[in-house]
């Protein structure tokens, strides 16, 4: 990994934010925040699972969307008590970015001037970073998440998986680190993501999750959800007769139809 942390980004209609480094959106403009809902709010049963200091976790923090796709339905849900929301992330945004690239969500936008406030003011050297709002306590720690997983001391109720395509930025979904979500997963919770990659299925399998391809959003025919009922690393292959370890979405970005000519990158819909 590089030494220079600062997210690379070029813009597309101005609007919906590029990363340079790994050539993949961070969302897709038209729905990104419908997205966001249907795979990780969804894809964990929430907002119904939410109870006080339940815990969301993050894999990519990126522009915060989902942060504030949670708190807005934390919000909605009557829910006592602060959200508990805690992301990875390598190369965190710049403060004037991520209020550009949040601009294309109003709903989001609208409760999102806190924190970019507290995020403009944040080292972004490695470490952990803390933001108190008064109903979301957001952790985000700064650093490559196979290093600072394994080290953070918490369990969580839930896990967004949301690095970029598997195919672009493939160390965000190698195994040793779905295990270690694994680990950092109550028992009962739960992990969402929109890819339905056969090896990252595979390997949610072998960290405890129990593992299911679900429909994904929009044009893209499916997802993974699990839930995590195992204690140990069993490594027990997925055998499902769905998974021939071939998926041919296997790489499908989450933007992305599985079957038009965009199915392997996250170019935003149309
Ligand atoms: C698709 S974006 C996440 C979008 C985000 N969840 C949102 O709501 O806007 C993927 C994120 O993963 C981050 N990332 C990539 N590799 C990483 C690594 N090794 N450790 C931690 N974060 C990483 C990227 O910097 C990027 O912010």
């Amino acid at each position: 990994m590089t030494t220079d942390q600062t997210a690379r980004l070029e813009w597309r209609d101005g609007a919906i934010p590029i990363s340079t480094r790994f050539d993949d959106p961070y969302f897709s403009l038209e729905n990104g925040l419908e997205e966001t809902r249907h795979t990780f709010l969804g894809g964990n049963e929430l907002p119904t699972r939410f109870a006080p200091g339940f815990h969301i976790a993050e894999l990519g923090f990126g522009t915060g969307l989902n942060a504030l796709a949670s708190l807005l339905a934390w919000r909605a849900s009557g829910t006592t008590g602060p959200l508990r929301f805690t992301s990875f992330e390598a190369f965190p945004m710049a403060a004037c970015d991520m209020d550009q690239a949040l601009a294309a969500f109003p709903e989001a936008h609208a409760i999102a001037a806190p924190m970019i406030a507290a995020w403009g003011s944040l080292d972004k050297t490695p470490g952990t970073r803390v933001m108190e709002l008064p109903d979301l306590i957001l952790t985000v720690v700064i650093g490559d998440a196979q290093q600072t997983l394994p080290a953070w001391e918490q369990q969580a109720d839930a896990w967004y998986l949301d690095g970029f395509s598997p195919a672009k930025n493939p160390e965000l979904w190698n195994p040793e680190l779905m295990a270690a979500v694994g680990t950092h997963t109550r028992s009962g919770g739960s992990c969402a993501t929109y890819t339905a990659a056969g090896h990252v299925r595979r390997s949610l399998q072998a960290a405890g999750f129990d593992v299911q391809r679900v429909p994904g959003f929009g044009r893209k025919r499916h997802m993974t959800v699990g839930v995590r009922t195992a204690t140990t690393d069993t490594g027990t292959p997925d055998t499902s007769p769905n998974d021939t370890g071939t998926d041919s979405t296997s790489d499908t970005a989450k933007t992305g139809s599985d079957t038009g000519p965009s199915a392997t990158n996250r170019t935003p819909q149309p």
